[in-house]
């Protein structure tokens, strides 16, 4: 499998239940590395714009004023089907749907909060490694 670069987020909610480190562990355990990582708070216009694919949906509008409400951990992972695997360690978007042992099951409380986000394909991840780390990646020297 190849190596791929992934964009990851704990979101207000993961970061208020203090799960960032046991969050950044499943993905270490599962072979994952984190090579870029910043705490930040999203302005409206930043978290507008990170889900601007979103913008028709019902949903919009309460997904900026949650992502907004608190800090977040944005990171990108790297590693063999990087994409693919952290999806899997997520689980499924709702947590009533998300397979047991996943993050989103053991953490989410809702659909609309559900702990961690995880680009979804190769495209979107390069556009959102991009998004909040155009500046560049620290890649692993050892
Ligand atoms: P995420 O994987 O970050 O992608 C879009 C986010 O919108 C999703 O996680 C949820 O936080 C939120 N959301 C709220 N309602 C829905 C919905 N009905 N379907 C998909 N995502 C939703």
């Amino acid at each position: 499998m190849a190596v791929e670069q992934t964009l990851s987020i704990i979101k207000p909610d993961g970061v208020q239940k203090n799960l960032i480190g046991e969050i950044i562990s499943r993905f270490e355990k599962a072979g994952l590395e984190v090579i870029a990582a910043r705490m930040m708070h999203l302005t409206i216009e930043e978290a507008q714009g990170f889900y601007a694919v979103h913008k028709e949906r019902p949903f919009y509008g309460d997904l900026v004023s949650y992502m907004t409400s608190g800090p977040v951990m944005v990171q990108v992972l790297s590693g063999d089907g990087a994409i693919s695997k952290n999806r899997e360690i997520m689980g499924a978007t709702n947590p009533a749907d998300a397979a047991a042992g996943t993050i989103r099951a053991d953490f989410a409380d809702s659909i609309e909060e559900n702990i961690v986000h995880g680009s979804d394909a190769s495209e979107t991840a390069a556009v959102e490694i991009d998004f909040f780390f155009g500046d560049g990646v620290c890649p692993r020297t050892r």
